[in-house]
This record gives structure tokens, sequence and C-alpha cells, in this order.
């Protein structure tokens, strides 16, 4: 593979600027995006690792306006249905669902993101099926992961979001995808209209990170 030192690793300074880098971009410029940069993107989000190697991950790739015009429709209308419910003011609701609405039909792909319990094992009991469960989950996220770090290193803007999870028979139903994907987001992509936006206030190390180095604390097992 290209871009590999001789020895088979990744230059360290570069990986960590690509990782560090990444940005949520939410606005694009209206050009398309190739199918060989996708193509390029979606093997490097299929390379994550997945719980017993089962890749639970799917994708719908949407390129065309109607699509992307009936799926930002349909959760448009269920998230003013949920916020009306919820008594939030109609102004409100309605300059967030226009801008949900914006943000998809103006991305120039949009990628579903779904998993399938299919290829999972299957558990009669409730504990490890929800184990299970949550490592589809899992495995997905970290898919997901990699095909954003791929749009970065493309030069592509990327933004999950979360609106398809709340929806998720809506979407399926309008999209006609199989009935085990299950959608857990969408991916919004495109050249970015603007520079990257500064890096977000992030924890310290020390705020998510314990280390432990001796047995203090440990009980005889
Ligand atoms: C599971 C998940 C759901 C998200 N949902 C949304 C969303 O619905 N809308 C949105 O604008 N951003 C969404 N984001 C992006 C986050 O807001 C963003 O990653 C966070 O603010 C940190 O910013 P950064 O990605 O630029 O570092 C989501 C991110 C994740 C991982």
């Amino acid at each position: 593979m290209t871009g590999l030192a001789t020895d088979g690793r990744v230059d360290r300074d570069h990986a960590h600027a690509l990782l560090r880098s990444r940005r949520s971009i939410r606005w694009y410029r209206p050009e398309p995006v190739s199918s060989e940069v996708l193509d390029r993107i979606l093997i490097s989000a299929g390379m994550a690792p997945s719980a017993h190697n089962r890749q639970p991950w799917r994708y719908l790739v949407l390129t065309d306006s109607f699509s992307k015009d009936a799926l930002a429709r349909t959760m448009g209308s269920r998230l003013a249905n949920d916020r009306q419910r919820d008594g939030d003011p109609e102004a409100a609701i309605r300059h967030d669902v226009e801008r949900s609405y914006r943000r998809i039909v103006e991305a120039a792909v949009v990628i579903v993101v779904a998993l399938t319990v299919k290829p999972m094992d299957w558990y009669p009991d409730a504990t490890r099926s929800r184990a299970e469960y949550l490592m589809a989950v899992q495995s997905t996220a970290m898919a997901t992961q990699n095909l954003l770090l791929a749009a970065h290193a493309e030069g592509l803007g990327a933004c999950w979001m979360c609106a398809p999870l709340f929806c998720q028979l809506e979407v399926r139903r309008i999209l006609g995808t199989p009935k085990d994907w299950e959608p857990q987001g969408l991916i919004t992509m495109g050249y970015p209209a603007s520079e990257p936006p500064s890096a977000k206030p992030r924890l310290a190390i020390l705020d998510f990170v314990k280390f432990k180095s001796s047995p203090a604390g440990i009980e005889d097992v």
C-alpha cells in the first residue's frame, strides 16, 4: 500500500495530525464527490475492527437530490411532531427543521449509517443478547469513525447526524432499506464551504483516564 514507510509503518506525526485535525463540517460546496473517492473512503470504513469480525455495519449512499429530499422531509416531519408534543415554540421548531433539511439536501453525499444483527451471535438470555447488540453498535461506530477520518484525508468535510436513530422505521420505509438494517445515524459529506472551525474543547487526559500501576484496591480472587 502506498503511504507506508518501507518498514510498513504509517508516519506517526501524519497519523496524529489526521486524527487531531478532523472536525465536524456541516456546510459544503455543491461539487460532487467522485466514485473513486467514495470507494476509497468506504474501503477504509470497512477495515475497522468488529466483534468476531462480523462487520455488522451497513451504509446506504445517497447522491441524488430526490432521495436526499425525501429523507430530509421524512425526518423533519417526525422531528416537528416530536417537538410539538414537547411543547416547543413553533418558530424554534420551524427553524431547526429547516436548518436540518438544508444541511442534508445541500450535502453532496449523504450516507445513512445502519447496522444489522443478522451476522451477530444469538443468545437465549437478555444479558448476553444486549452485550451482543452493543457490540454491533460499537463495531458500526468504529467503521463510521474510519469513514469520517478517511473523508478528512480526502479533503472532504463530514458530520454525523443522529436524526435517523429517532425515526428508524420512517427512514427504512422511505428509503426502502432491507428489513434487518437498523438506521443509527447519517453522515453528510462534501467539500467544505469554509475554513474548518477550531477544535471544540476537549477533556484533559486525566479527566477521562485513570492509570493503574499497582495492585492496590484489587480484591483477592
Ligand atoms: C453519535 C454522534 C451523534 C452526533 N449527532 C449530531 C447531530 O445530530 N447534529 C450535529 O450537528 N452534530 C452531531 N454530531 C457531531 C458532534 O456534535 C461533534 O462531533 C462534537 O461537537 C465535537 O466536534 P468535532 O466533531 O468538530 O470535534 C454527532 C456526533 C456523534 C459521534
